[in-house]
């Protein structure tokens, strides 16, 4: 099996990126690519370990992406450049695994991938390279599939064949927004809208430079603890929890009732963020953020020292807020600066 990856800057947007992976894929197979995907990967500024809950996050696209060039193989090529994580290989095979199952009749293919996203940086390069496959393969293939069952098949493969049991936060807003572009989506519902933020505000990366790989089981043990709770407090899913009823978690053991406590307040606290952004109270919009950054840290266990460092000095520095973002135990920092 070979996988081609390389993880470079496309330093020239997205056409040089659809040219470098067309020329990757070349250089590779000694054949020309006969089709091309690319999709973002994508900041969450609020609402972290909620989506499997049930709760609506506020996820924007990043102009950074990922672009596949795939061309017509006798059976499926990948091959593993050394700076990539070797476990991509499972997410692109997964998508076209799933895409054939679903009906899509998808030949072998050799598979090049070039991005300039920063992989297990909390940026979810896994599943710009789900929705870039299946883009690319689709292509390839001459079929469509419209955006809702594309993120829900990406999300699909990664539970099938990369086995981390994610929610549809990060497929659901790679396969919708736009580069730079928020959106709303309600987990439980999957209904969602754009949201257009504030000019005067202004959201900067940090990398940490810790890599974390959500699927070590920190992930998934606080995806079952998550479940565990709800489980016990007769609701399918936490997010569904009324705010009468929250003195419950109090009664639940120590681990369970921090993280049922994390998870119905940033499920608020995303509304307040909204609120917050449409009436241009960045104030308030930074203060919500690093409060769902100390809940994080606090009562959900996802972060880490460096992380914590980055947020604290961000805020001495004239900060409006920051947070960790994505699944945490390392990974990038969200900054919001008024402009
Ligand atoms: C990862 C998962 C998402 C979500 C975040 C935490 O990015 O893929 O589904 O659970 O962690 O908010």
């Amino acid at each position: 099996m070979a996988f081609v990856a390389e993880h470079a800057f496309l330093s020239g947007g997205r056409v040089n990126g659809v040219q470098r992976a067309g020329a990757w894929h070349e250089a590779q197979f000694g054949r020309a690519s006969e089709a091309c995907g690319v999709a973002s990967g994508r900041v969450n500024l609020i609402g972290d370990h909620i989506d499997y809950a049930g709760g609506t996050v506020l996820p924007m696209a990043l102009h950074e992406c990922t672009v596949v060039a795939l061309a017509r193989a006798t059976c499926d090529v990948f091959s593993s450049a050394s700076t990539v994580d070797l476990l991509w290989t499972r997410y692109a095979a997964g998508v076209l695994t799933e895409l054939r199952a679903s009906g899509m009749a998808v030949p072998p293919v050799s598979v090049a991938v070039v991005s300039d996203l920063t992989i297990g940086a909390g940026l979810s390069s896994s599943a710009a390279l789900e929705v870039a496959v299946a883009r690319a393969a689709l292509t390839l293939v001459n079929a469509t599939m419209d955006a809702d069952a594309l993120a829900l098949l990406c999300q699909r493969a990664e539970h099938r064949h990369a086995g981390t049991p994610c929610g549809i936060m990060d497929q659901w807003c790679v396969a919708h927004a736009n580069p730079g572009e928020a959106i709303l989506l309600d987990c439980a519902r999957l209904d969602w809208r754009r949201l257009a933020l504030p000019p005067t505000l202004r959201i900067e990366l940090i990398d940490s430079g810790v890599r974390h790989a959500l699927r070590d089981g920190g992930y998934a043990s606080r995806r079952a603890e998550v479940e565990e709770a709800a489980q016990r407090l007769g609701v399918d899913q936490l997010a569904a929890l009324p705010a009468a009823r929250w003195s419950e978690i109090d009664q639940l053991p120590d681990r369970l009732a921090r993280r049922a406590r994390h998870v119905v307040r940033e499920c608020a606290r995303v509304h307040e963020a909204v609120r917050a952004l449409e009436s241009n109270d960045l104030a308030q919009f930074g203060r919500l953020l690093t409060e769902s950054h100390c809940s994080l840290r606090d009562e959900f266990d996802v972060s880490t020292p460096e992380l914590d460092a980055i947020v604290a000095e961000a805020c001495v520095h004239g900060a409006l807020g920051a947070r960790m973002t994505g699944g945490g135990f390392g990974g990038c920092v969200v900054v919001a600066h008024r402009a």
